[in-house]
């Protein structure tokens, strides 16, 4: 049998391989580039020139973390499963290939261009309007292979990971056009359409929902799939996953100005974000409980089984932030947490316990796969990485809270007479050894990142891609 006149019958397994390798080298990058401004927080002296400035390498950081790590990974995960849930080859093969290569054209040019001090200025939309076209192109082609492999289908159901896939798709083409409107000026040079507190609502409306959908919604697309897979079980409940799919996407949507409180967003939208706020946690515990229950009757699995544990403890990190976000959109608490490294604490509980986590246990299921073995390399390998990866994680999540909480209450210590108790200085000074311990726990995670990526080339390299066919005949769902 010949590769050329069997295509229709095997799965495009080529785009995902592609992704998946991509998602664990980025996954190096982008976390080498916290750790090394995770250290020039700690040591300013490591500002060495612009180019490698704080300031130029922060949204580096978070562009690769999120976009070329995350993003690799929920392009890798959504083509395989939309792929095995729908039984059919992806919709349109050269479209799935541009989407490769355009999406890492606009990581080259991220890492080229916020190095040499090109930016928006708007946090998570910093790119200059080129790439936000080049991004715009790219998105839109993987919109149509999705959802024309989604529509081609030879199963009836559309199983529930594919509507949370298309729902983070389809968010983030909307996102990123309505906060992208700009006006060129220059070659790489751009003013927003939107001004003032417009620009301020529009960027946050984006950078909310950029967490919702890219940071939370394809990643719950993972969970439904992965999850039940590696556990070989069915989802705990299907109805759930529906209410949950359309409470979170609804409820998402209104939260944003909770990222502006006491700011001069009119006080009613600011008092709707909370509340949205406060809905939200809901369903993201309703999505939570779903994916953990998925696991009754066969808890034993955990154990011994390095990847389930990936998975369902990114699970418990989920539940932790979704219920500290609505904490800090009440606007008293915010009061104390804005500004303070309380948030940088939060975020990363989200990105390194949830997004992080479970993108890993995802690869960890995916790679032997893609690569013709039943597991991958070494399973121990996988073991030490859970363990450096966690470990890391609280480390650096708590210095985090503890230098949060410590510099809002200084911050707002008054002495008997009105001044100020301490100096801004002094906090500074008293954060110090709370942002060592935060590059501590962020080398361990990079370092559970190397091993994985040791773990993903001696995997590649024993293994062989073996072309996987299509069922002729289709299950109730894959
Ligand atoms: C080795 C692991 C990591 C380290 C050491 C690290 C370190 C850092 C540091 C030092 C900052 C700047 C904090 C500040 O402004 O005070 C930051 C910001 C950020 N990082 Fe990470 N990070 C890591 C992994 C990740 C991952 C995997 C993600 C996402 C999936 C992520 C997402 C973010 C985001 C969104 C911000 C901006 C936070 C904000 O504006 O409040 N990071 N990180
Ligand atoms: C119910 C769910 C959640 C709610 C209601 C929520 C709420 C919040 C609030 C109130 C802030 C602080 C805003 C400020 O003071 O400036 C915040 C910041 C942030 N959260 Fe969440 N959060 C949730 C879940 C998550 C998850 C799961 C992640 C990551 C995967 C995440 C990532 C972030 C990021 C990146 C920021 C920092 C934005 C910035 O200032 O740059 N959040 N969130």
């Amino acid at each position: 049998m010949t590769f050329a006149n069997t295509k229709a019958t095997v799965y495009n397994d080529t785009v995902v391989r592609q992704f998946a390798i991509m998602t664990v080298v980025w996954g190096v990058v982008g976390m080498l580039v916290g750790v090394i401004v995770a250290a020039q927080l700690a040591w300013p002296d490591l500002n060495l020139g612009p180019w490698l400035s704080y300031g130029r390498l922060r949204p580096l950081h978070t562009n690769a973390v999120i976009f070329a790590f995350g993003g690799s990974a929920l392009f890798a995960t959504s083509y395989y499963v939309v792929q095995r849930t729908c039984q059919v080859r992806l919709f349109a093969q050269g479209l799935a290939t541009f989407t490769f290569w355009g999406w890492q054209v606009v990581i080259v040019c991220a890492a080229l261009s916020l190095p040499l001090g090109f930016t928006t200025g708007k946090e998570y939309a910093e790119l200059e309007w080129p790439i936000d076209i080049l991004i715009a192109l790219v998105w839109v082609a993987y919109a149509v292979v999705f959802f024309g492999t989604v529509g081609t289908r030879k199963v009836k159901h559309i199983y529930v990971a594919n509507w949370f896939y298309g729902g983070f798709i389809l968010a983030v083409a909307l996102l990123h056009i309505v906060n992208s409107a700009e006006l060129p000026v220059g070659p790489l040079m751009s003013y927003s359409a939107y001004a003032g507190v417009q620009d301020a609502m529009v960027q946050w409306w984006y950078g909310h929902n950029a967490v919702g959908f890219f940071l939370t919604a394809g990643f719950l697309g993972m969970m439904y799939y992965f999850i039940p897979k590696q556990a070989e079980r069915p989802i705990y409940s299907y109805r759930l996953s529906i209410v949950h799919f359309w409470a979170l996407i609804f409820t998402y949507m209104w939260a944003g100005p909770h990222h502006l409180h006491y700011t001069a967003l009119p006080d009613w939208a600011q008092s709707l974000g909370m509340v949205f706020s406060l809905i939200l946690l809901a369903p993201s515990w309703g999505g939570m409980i779903n994916g953990i229950m998925t696991l009754s009757g066969a808890w034993y699995k955990l154990r011994d089984d390095p990847i389930l544990r990936f998975l369902i403890v990114s699970l418990s990190f989920y539940g932790m932030s979704t219920f500290e976000g609505p904490m800090m959109s009440i606007k008293t608490v915010n009061a104390l947490s804005h500004y303070t490294d309380w948030t940088v604490g939060h975020v990363h509980s989200g990105a390194l316990g949830w997004v992080g986590l479970i993108t890993m246990g995802s690869m960890y299921y995916l790679i032997p796969r893609l690569f013709g073995r039943k597991q991958m390399f070494s399973v121990k390998a996988i073991e030490a990485h859970f363990w450096i990866a966690t470990i890391g994680i609280v480390i650096y999540i708590a210095a985090m809270w503890i230098a949060g909480v410590m510099q809002g209450l200084m911050w707002r210590a008054v002495n008997a007479d009105g001044t100020l108790t301490y100096t801004f200085v002094e906090s500074v000074k008293a954060t110090f050894p709370f942002y060592v311990l935060r590059l501590l726990g962020g080398l361990l995670y990079l370092v559970g990142m190397l091993v994985m990526l040791w773990n993903t080339v001696k995997t590649a390299t024993a293994g062989r891609a073996v072309p996987v066919e299509i069922p002729s005949v289709a299950p109730a769902h894959a």
